[in-house]
C-alpha cells in the first residue's frame, strides 16, 4: 500500500506514541502505510476480544463502558455504554445489528479516515466487542463512497481477520459467531446521520426515520440496531484491556470526561493534520502542534469540530476541548477537528461556502431545511457582492432560528444553523457591510439548480 499523499496524517512521530497512553494511534507505522494482521496481533491485537469472549458477559462489558464514560465520536457526545444498555436483547428479542458509521462527511473532518486507512484491525476489535456486548448477528461498515482507499484496507483486514478465525463462526472458540460487511455508501452528507444511513443501508432513500423508534429498539430491518462512529468503536479495546480507571484517568485534570481524543486542525496554520491527545486539552495546544498561524497572520475565528458547530472566538482558545465545555461556549466539539480561520478570510464568504453544501445536502423532507438552506444562500450571495438590502441580515437572523433545534426531522439544519447564527453574532459587521442595496430592490430571482 503506498505512503501518504495528502497532508491531513498523524503529526506525532513513534517516540511520542505509546499503549497507555495513546490507545487509538500506538500501533501506526511511522510512513503511515496500513498495519496488517501479523502486525496488529504482535501488538497484543484482538488480546481483548479473546478475553471477553471467553471471560465476560456482555453486560459486564456494558457497565466497564459505562464507568469508563466513552462519549460518543460522531459529534453528538452520547455515552456508549448507556446506548448499548438501551439497546432491546433477551431471548425474547431477535438479534439485531451493530452499524459502524464511517460516512465521515462533515466539513473539516478527516479523523476516522487515517483509522480506517491505517488500522481497520482496531475497528474490527471494537466491533467485535461491541457486537458481543449488544448481542448483535452481524455487523456493517457504512463507509464514504470517496474513501476509496479506505475501502481497500478495510476489506483487506476483514478478509484478514476472516481467515484468521476473529470473524465469522465460533470467534477464539467462544461460541459468538458475528461478521461484518463493508457497505460503501454514494457519498451523500445525510447519510451520515444515524437512521437515513439505515434507511440507505436497506437500499431505500436516504431520508431520516421519525423517532421514536431509535434504532436500538427497532432499526435496520426492524431488528434493534447499534450505530456508533469509527473513533468511538475504536476506543472499546483499550478500555477492554486496560480497564475503565485508565481509561477515565487518560484525561487527567483536563475533563470530566474520558480517554483521548482524534484532534485535527486545518486551514491557515502550518502544518495541519492530526494528534491523539487526552479529551479536554485545549485548542491553544493545538495550534501550537500545527505550527501557529500561516504566514505570521492573526488567528481570527475558529470552528471547534466541523462545519455544523459554531464559530468561536481566540479568547476561547484555552477552554477544553470537550463536549461539555464548548457546549458552554454556544457552540459544539463536533467532530473536534479545528477549522482555522485568518485575518484576511472572510467568514461571510466561509458562511456562504458552508451554506451552499448543507442545502445540497439536504434530503428535502422538512421546509425549513429543503427551502430555508437556498434562501440562506441567496441572501449570502448578495451580501458578498455587496448587493444585499437592509432587511436581508434580519431574515438571516429568522431563517437561522427556523432552522434551529426541534423544528426539523434531523439535525441537519440545526447543524447547519450553528455556523450562520455565530457569525450573525461575532462577524456581524460583515454582513453589514454587504448593505449596499437601496430597500425596495429585491434579488428573488429563481435560484439556478445546482447552484445551492
Ligand atoms: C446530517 C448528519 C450527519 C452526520 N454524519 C455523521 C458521520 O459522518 N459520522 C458519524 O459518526 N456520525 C454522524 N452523524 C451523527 C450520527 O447520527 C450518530 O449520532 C452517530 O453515528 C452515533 O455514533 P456515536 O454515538 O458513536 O457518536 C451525523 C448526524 C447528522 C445529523
Ligand atoms: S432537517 Fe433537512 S436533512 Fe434533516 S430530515 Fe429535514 S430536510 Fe432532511
Amino acid at each position: 500500500m503506498s505512503v501518504r499523499r495528502y497532508h491531513s496524517q498523524l503529526r506525532q512521530g513513534a517516540a511520542e506514541r505509546r499503549a497507555e497512553t495513546h490507545p487509538l494511534t500506538w500501533r501506526l507505522r511511522e510512513d503511515g502505510t496500513m498495519v496488517g494482521l501479523e502486525e496488529y496481533v504482535e501488538k497484543k491485537g484482538y488480546a481483548a476480544v479473546r478475553e471477553v469472549l471467553n471471560h465476560r458477559t456482555a453486560d459486564d462489558v456494558i457497565k466497564t463502558m459505562k464507568e469508563a464514560n466513552v462519549r460518543g465520536r460522531g459529534g453528538a457526545g452520547f455515552s456508549a455504554g448507556v446506548k448499548w444498555s438501551l439497546t432491546m436483547k433477551g431471548p425474547d428479542i431477535p438479534r439485531g445489528y451493530l452499524v459502524c458509521n464511517a460516512d465521515e462527511m462533515e466539513p473539516g473532518t478527516f479523523k476516522d479516515r487515517l483509522l480506517l486507512e491505517q488500522q481497520p484491525h482496531l475497528l474490527i476489535e471494537g466491533m467485535i466487542l461491541a457486537g458481543y456486548a449488544n448481542d448483535s448477528c452481524f455487523g456493517y461498515i457504512f463507509l464514504r463512497g470517496e474513501y476509496l482507499e479506505a475501502a481497500r484496507a478495510v476489506q483487506r483486514a476483514l478478509d484478514e481477520a476472516r481467515a484468521a478465525g476473529w470473524l465469522g463462526a465460533d470467534i477464539a472458540g467462544s461460541g459468538f459467531d458475528f461478521d461484518i460487511a463493508l457497505h460503501s455508501g454514494a457519498g451523500r452528507y445525510i447519510c451520515g446521520e444515524e437512521t437515513a444511513l439505515i434507511n440507505s443501508l436497506e437500499g431505500r432513500r436516504a431520508n431520516p426515520r421519525d423517532k421514536p423508534p431509535f434504532p436500538g429498539q427497532s432499526g435496520a430491518w426492524g431488528k434493534p440496531t447499534v450505530v456508533n462512529n469509527v473513533e468511538t468503536l475504536c476506543n472499546a479495546p483499550g478500555v477492554m484491556h486496560h480497564g475503565a480507571q485508565w481509561y477515565q484517568e487518560l484525561s487527567g485534570e483536563l475533563s470530566d470526561d474520558g480517554g483521548t481524543k482524534l484532534y485535527g486542525v486545518s486551514g491557515k496554520v502550518n502544518m495541519p493534520g492530526l494528534w491523539e491527545l487526552p479529551i479536554g486539552t485545549p485548542a491553544s495546544e493545538l495550534l501550537e502542534r500545527a505550527g501557529g498561524m500561516r504566514d505570521g497572520r492573526t488567528l481570527k475565528t475558529w470552528l471547534p469540530g466541523g462545519g455544523s458547530t459554531g464559530f468561536l472566538l481566540p479568547e476561547h482558545l484555552d477552554s477544553p476541548l470537550d463536549f461539555d465545555s464548548i457546549g458552554k461556549l454556544g457552540s459544539r466539539l463536533g467532530t473536534g477537528l479545528l477549522t482555522v480561520v485568518n485575518e484576511d478570510q472572510s467568514v461571510l464568504a466561509l458562511v456562504r461556502n458552508l451554506e451552499q453544501f448543507f442545502a445540497r445536502e439536504s434530503c428535502g423532507w422538512c421546509t425549513p431545511c429543503r427551502d430555508g438552506l437556498p434562501w440562506t444562500v441567496k441572501l449570502l450571495q448578495a451580501l458578498e457582492r455587496g448587493e444585499g438590502e437592509p432587511r436581508d441580515i434580519e431574515m438571516l437572523d429568522k431563517l437561522a432560528d427556523d432552522l434551529g433545534p426541534g423544528k426539523t426531522f434531523c439535525a441537519h439544519a440545526p447543524g447547519a444553523a450553528m455556523p450562520l447564527q455565530s457569525a450573525l453574532k461575532y462577524f456581524r459587521d460583515e454582513f453589514e457591510r454587504g448593505v449596499t442595496n437601496p430597500a425596495g430592490v429585491t434579488h428573488d430571482e429563481p435560484m439556478p439548480v445546482g447552484e445551492a
